[in-house]
């Protein structure tokens, strides 16, 4: 349809009709069961609004797509067809690793990969929207949505949410859009005082925009057609109902002009946030700030007639509303096929199918990271006796949160798999070891899974405790008083304290939740058929008490090294720096940096400076590696992180060879917001600090001249 042709329709429309296209059910509305993923509210819909509305959430079956959508054409006046949304967050029904831990892939390429073979496994079921990615930068271990995010650096996140963006929105033959990417939660969402989940975010207006916004707007810049709120405040003043944040900022700023949606229910609980008197003054703040569609609340569907009716509200805002909507539905090809990418030939071949699968491996095998090695405990030898316990070495659930539509039949526990591999392994039950410690005897190494289960992390899971549990840090500690050697295999959807885990055990792997390739993945990375090489992109604390904790800290008028007594910036009973930081993971392999070459030390702003890096694989395994290069202003108009990633490489490197890879310096690189909230790159010195992890790194001095 022409954009002339979209404008005829809705002025066909009646002031119901449009208003019921800014409204979001979900599937059970329509007498079929739907993905319930929030609070269900009284909605006291009548049966004429049910069909009018414009578009459907938590559906993912095709036939269910088709029946939803054939009841409601039939009724339709217009016939303008449903939009069903859902949160295909990482994997429909093959699950990819949690965000977190894809994020540790440092790998843009992949995250592309990921994105377009989920994106596809979702649309060919009828889905024409995903939830997905979220942006938001976070630091703080205790909340629980951290496993939905790239971490906490804002560079590495603007340039991974850009890739989900382009993965998930690939055309069809016709030049339809296949599936439209929701980028969330604007803004802030990651910074929950306290860890604490839909609490307050109090942030300066120059963080936002230096820090969090770049992710959102590189979202943006890739195409994302659609943006949803935050259920946070900024400014005191609720996302969803914040003209600055959303008029100002998103629209105007940012040049956004498809639809916003609220997260699920927020426009009605604007009232429990006590801005707002009742629905009616809910949904005005809402529409008035520019928040299209209403996600499971009736606010608009019952408040926006009256509040247009008494002028409050413009018919001609609410024409624009529409228009975001139904233009979208026409870049998914709707009015001419309201099925959309609906396939029912590839649901029954390609769903969880070997190529998906694959994918998934792949993406599994690059986000495990491994912590530690001391002794070289792994790889395992094949002929090694090894025993596997620990509360996640039987179970399935190890998808991971949001993956409502994984297949866990599709999984293999990891007693399962691993003992088929190999007859050196010996599977133990957890439950027996707290009864009898004895039965580890006979081992030259114990595997132990554990950390967190899937259910206790995402949405509405926020921690105070994130240590290990006491019972799993007992066993351990009477497994080593039998052997010495222990593997502790971390599932988590967070950061976890590992400082116990730290003393008792020699190897440490962070397996996130790795979806439906888990234990063939981890079974390979822990016999040394895969070579890890995650790194960490959230610090990983020593205490809570750390909490909330970034390699990005400023610096202070008291830094601790540089203090001559006491009066300094730090804890009196822990070390300032996480157990891991940022950027950290190893390898089997053992790369070094041999020497980096600068073209030049000193550079105009037309110029760029080139620095050459020979890295070297000194052992005889091949691997791949991450190099990052961070830059600190030594002297600018506002404190400036003391480290800021501003460029990685990741690479393959064979057996015993040399390498070079290349990086570039530009004036971009050191641009930041001054005090006045506009951009300025300085002149004069900055240090670049290279290697292979955020704390061991090689620092040079350079000068932007004149
Ligand atoms: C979450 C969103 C999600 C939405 C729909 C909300 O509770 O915050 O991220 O997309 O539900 O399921």
């Amino acid at each position: 349809m022409q954009t002339k042709q979209l404008k005829e329709l809705i002025s066909q429309m009646t002031i119901e009709e449009k208003i019921g296209q800014l409204a979001q059910i979900t599937g059970d509305f329509f007498d079929t069961n739907a993905k319930i993923t929030g609070p269900m509210q009284t909605m006291d819909l009548t049966e004429k609004e049910i069909t009018k509305v414009g578009s459907v959430i938590g559906i993912l079956d095709y036939k269910k797509v088709k029946q939803i959508q054939d009841m409601y054409l039939a009724k339709s006046r217009l016939k303008i067809p449903l939009i069903f949304m859902s949160d295909v967050i990482h994997g429909a029904n093959t699950i990819f690793p949690i965000p977190l831990g894809l994020s540790s892939a440092f790998n843009e390429d992949l995250i592309y990969e990921v994105a377009k073979i989920s994106g596809k496994e979702a649309a060919i079921q009828g889905c024409n929207v995903t939830f997905s990615p979220m942006a938001d930068l976070a630091f703080d271990a205790r909340w629980g949505r951290n496993m939905e995010g790239n971490g906490e650096d804002p560079y590495l996140n603007e340039r991974l949410t850009q890739a989900y963006v382009r993965g998930y929105q690939q055309k069809d033959k016709q030049g339809n859009l296949q599936l439209a990417s929701c980028l969330k939660h604007f803004a802030g969402y990651g910074l929950v005082h306290a860890g604490r989940e839909y609490n307050t975010v109090d942030i300066s207006q120059r963080f936002l925009k230096e820090y969090h916004y770049p992710a959102y707007k590189s979202g943006i810049d890739a195409g994302a057609k659609m943006v949803m709120t935050a259920f946070n405040t900024i400014n005191s003043i609720p996302a969803v109902s914040n003209e600055s944040l959303l008029k100002r900022d998103l629209r105007q700023n940012m040049n956004f002009d498809y639809p916003i949606i609220s997260d699920w229910g927020a426009i009605s609980e604007l009232i429990y946030h006590k801005v707002a008197q009742n629905k009616k003054e809910a949904a005005l703040q809402a529409f008035k700030a520019s928040c299209d569609i209403d996600m499971m609340t009736s606010c608009y569907q019952k408040e926006l007639p009256k509040l247009i009716d008494e002028g409050l509200c413009n018919e001609a805002d609410l024409d624009k509303a529409v228009y975001r909507l139904l233009n979208l539905k026409n870049e998914l090809g709707l009015f001419e096929n309201p099925y959309g990418q609906i396939d029912e030939e590839a649901c029954k071949n390609f769903i969880l199918s070997m190529e998906i699968k694959n994918k998934a491996k792949e993406a599994a095998d690059e986000s495990v990271v491994l912590l530690k090695n001391e002794e070289s405990i792994l790889p395992v030898k094949n002929e090694e006796k090894v025993i596997i316990c620990g509360p996640l070495s039987n179970t399935k659930e190890l998808m991971g949160p949001w993956s409502i539509y994984g297949d866990v039949s599709a999984i293999s526990s990891i007693k399962e798999y691993f003992t088929k591999q190999n007859k050196n392994i010996k599977y133990i039950d957890y439950e027996q070891v707290l009864q009898n410690i004895e039965l580890i005897k006979g081992a030259k190494k114990v595997i132990f899974f554990g950390g967190e289960t899937s259910f206790e992390s995402g949405e509405a899971h926020s921690k105070t405790n994130i240590n290990i549990e006491q019972k799993q840090l007992t066993v351990l500690k009477q497994i080593k008083t039998i052997v010495k050697d222990i593997v502790f295999v971390n599932f988590s959807g967070r950061p976890l304290i590992l400082s116990e885990i730290n003393i008792y055990c020699q190897g440490i792997l962070q397996a996130w939740f790795l979806g439906t390739m888990t234990a063939q993945s981890l079974y390979d990375i822990i016999y040394g058929n895969i070579n890890p090489s995650g790194k960490l992109t959230m610090s990983f604390p020593r205490t809570v008490g750390h909490c909330p904790i970034s390699y990005r800290d400023y610096p202070t008028g008291r830094p601790k090294e540089y203090a001559i007594d006491e009066y300094t910036s730090k804890y009196i009973d822990c070390l300032n720096e996480p157990l891991f930081p940022f950027g950290h993971g190893l390898s089997y392999a053992n790369i070094q940096i041999n020497k980096i070459v600068y073209d030049k030390e000193e550079f105009k702003k037309n110029e760029k400076i080139i620095i050459q890096v020979e890295v070297e694989n000194l052992s005889k395994i091949s691997a791949k590696q991450t190099l990052q290069l961070y830059i600190n202003d030594l002297v600018a108009d506002v404190i400036r992180p003391r480290k800021e990633l501003k460029s990685f490489k990741k690479f393959k490197i064979n057996k015993l060879i040399k390498k070079e890879i290349i990086f570039e310096i530009n004036k971009e690189m050191l641009k930041y917001i001054n005090q006045n909230g506009e951009e300025q790159i300085d002149t004069g010195d900055f240090e670049i600090m290279i290697g292979f992890d955020s704390t061991n790194v090689q620092t040079q001095k350079i000068k932007l001249i004149k």
